[in-house]
């Protein structure tokens, strides 16, 4: 489709934070905590090793490392983002997704951040590098211009962020060698072995699978001028739309790119700038194009809403079933709430994947209230 080339509009840089570690570390300074945010410590993850039924990988020795190939397609792909704000999310989720999985050294991440975060990328590479010293991942920069003229208010900020569309560009953004992905949000943990998930077929020409929700009441998910225009209806009049969550989904990228997939959402949310046709943020788009034509995942893995609503962000409960993913898609986000002091019951359940260290305090004097804490 794009005759070989990355489209003009979309410039990628890679960060090889898998495939030559020791030298991405060496050529970092490494200095206080990150950028002189010392707010950003993570401790370092215990290691997580293959069992013995697991096809033999490269692995770390401590020194030499025989690291994995990023276009090895017997591993297991997961992409997500990376960025400061959600950073301690994406730290849990990948240890979540370590801790769970029966053969952790097969795994690869593809992280995405963005080339403008106010922690530089090669500084998230050098964070995540050191606290999960021999993980399989690559960094990527996602050019924010690539897609902020395309994005529209909605009705949470936090929803126009522009990394909420890397999942657009997965396509172009990984390796061409990368067929089949898992993309995760950063919100979530993984409970369960990810391979069983990884392991998903996308049956026919199905592009992406994820758990659908047909009970859900999807006409609130477009605006009531998107439904009273005939020709903007009729887009699902061949198919049985069901709302989706972009959250977790499991992608064959060969399909995607062959569809110019990322075209029809861009196109999408171009008409969207001139019209209003729905409310939130990266997620009408995707069911607009693929709604009906989704491979369907079983709801364990995605238990999502559990950060409530989009304005509130009030406590929920889990959806009645087996559990392997917790998604705490919605407003409230179990660090901002635990370190708050009034969580919801359910973050309980992401505190063991967090590895965030509290910034000590740097100077004489304790600040009123933390004396106890500290002591
Ligand atoms: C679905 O949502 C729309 C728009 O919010 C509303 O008008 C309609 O009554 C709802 N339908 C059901 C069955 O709840």
């Amino acid at each position: 489709m794009y005759g070989g080339a990355v489209p003009p509009c979309v410039a990628f840089l890679v960060l090889l934070g898998g495939l030559y570690p020791s030298l991405a570390i060496r050529s970092f300074p490494v200095g206080r905590g990150v950028d002189g945010r010392g707010d950003l410590r993570f401790s370092e993850a215990p290691e997580y090793r293959n069992g013995p039924q697991c096809p033999r990988r490269g692995r770390y020795d401590g020194g030499a490392f025989d690291a994995a190939d990023s276009c090895d397609a017997s591993l297991v792909h997961i992409a997500m983002t990376l960025d400061s704000e959600y950073l301690r999310g994406s730290i849990a989720a990948v240890h979540s997704v370590l801790r769970h999985a029966s053969c952790p050294e097969n795994i690869f991440f593809h992280f995405v951040s963005a080339e403008f975060d106010p922690v530089n990328p090669r500084s998230l590479t050098r964070l995540v590098r050191s606290t999960f010293p021999s993980l399989n991942f690559k960094v990527y920069i996602f050019r924010e211009d690539t897609v902020i003229n395309l994005i529209s208010s909605s009705v949470r900020q936090a929803l126009e962020n522009p990394l909420n569309y890397a999942r657009n560009y997965l396509g172009d953004i990984l390796d061409p060698c990368i067929g089949r992905v898992i993309y995760l949000d950063s919100d979530v943990v993984v409970v369960d072995d990810v391979q069983k998930l990884w392991e998903t077929p996308l049956t026919g020409s199905r592009a992406i699978g994820a758990p659908e929700y047909c009970h859900a009441n999807f006409t609130k998910y477009f605006t009531d001028g998107f439904w009273a225009d005939p020709v903007l209806s009729r887009v699902f009049r061949s198919r049985e739309p069901c709302y989706f969550n972009t959250g977790v989904m499991v992608m064959d990228l060969v399909r995607w790119r062959e569809g110019n997939f990322r075209k029809s959402i861009e196109n999408w949310m171009e008409l969207q700038k001139k019209r209003r046709i729905y409310e939130l943020g990266s997620l009408p788009p995707f069911l607009l194009v693929f709604s009906g034509d989704v491979e369907s995942i079983d709801h364990r893995w995605n238990q999502h809403g559990l950060g409530g609503d989009n304005v509130r962000g009030s406590c929920r409960s889990l959806h009645p079933g087996p559990v392997s993913l917790l998604h705490w898609s919605g407003k409230g986000k179990p660090w901002v709430r635990l370190d708050e002091n009034r969580p919801c019951p359910l973050d309980h359940l992401w505190e063991p994947y967090d590895l965030f260290k509290p910034a000590a305090v740097n100077t004489g004097g304790l600040l009123p209230g933390f004396s106890s804490y500290l002591a």
